[in-house]
């Protein structure tokens, strides 16, 4: 995926802007990536994808990128809002469970 192309599609956020927003403002938590134009407060499709970015910045890796061409993060995205099925569109594994989303033992 270019720099210029759009991560976050509801808001057109760019995936260069995203990075340069991490890089400058270093966000403690990948959901403070939201203060860079609204990133993610839309559909929500982008918002694993916004972790992704965050942690590639957090780790100092020189280039962030998604694993995605422009289209096919557009397709999966498209895929996403008619089924609402985040898995099979992303192609991501589910998230693992967090302490607060765990079951009582
Ligand atoms: S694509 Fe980012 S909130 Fe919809």
């Amino acid at each position: 995926m270019s720099p210029d192309e759009h991560v976050c599609l509801c808001f057109r956020v760019s995936k260069r802007k995203i990075v340069n927003y991490c890089k400058r403002e270093h966000p403690k938590v990948a959901s403070q990536v939201s203060d860079c134009l609204g990133a993610g407060t839309g559909c929500g499709w982008c918002v694993p994808f916004l972790k992704v970015l965050f942690e590639q910045c957090k780790r100092g890796e020189a280039e962030p990128d998604l694993p995605f061409s422009v289209e096919e993060y557009a397709r999966r995205r498209t895929k996403y809002r008619e089924t609402g099925d985040r898995t099979e569109a992303s192609g991501a594994e589910p998230e693992a469970p967090t302490a607060e989303r765990q079951e009582p033992k």
